[in-house]
């Protein structure tokens, strides 16, 4: 594994209110240091505000999932 999956991600956001705000400079940004394994996430510089506002929507739609 090199980044969590996008259940572990929604899950662990489900009740926090920043996540609106937070997870798409999370995407646009990258970054190290949430997670274990001591593994950089690379940035994606090239998508809008609204594009990540879009796929943050997209990963915390799965904090519905049950498995
Ligand atoms: C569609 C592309 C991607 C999306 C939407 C995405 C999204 C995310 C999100 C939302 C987080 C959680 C950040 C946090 O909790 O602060 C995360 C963490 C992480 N991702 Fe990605 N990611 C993508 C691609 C990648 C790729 C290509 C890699 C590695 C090659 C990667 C590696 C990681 C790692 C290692 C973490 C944990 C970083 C930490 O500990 O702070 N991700 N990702």
């Amino acid at each position: 594994m090199i980044g969590p999956s996008f259940i572990e991600i929604a899950q662990r956001f489900a009740d926090d209110k920043f996540a609106n705000s937070y997870l798409p400079k999370k995407i646009r940004e990258g970054g190290t240091g949430n997670w274990p394994g001591n593994i950089i996430m690379p940035a994606n510089n090239q998508l809008s505000d609204q594009q990540a506002q879009d796929i943050t929507a997209y990963i915390l739609s799965f904090r519905k999932m049950h498995y």
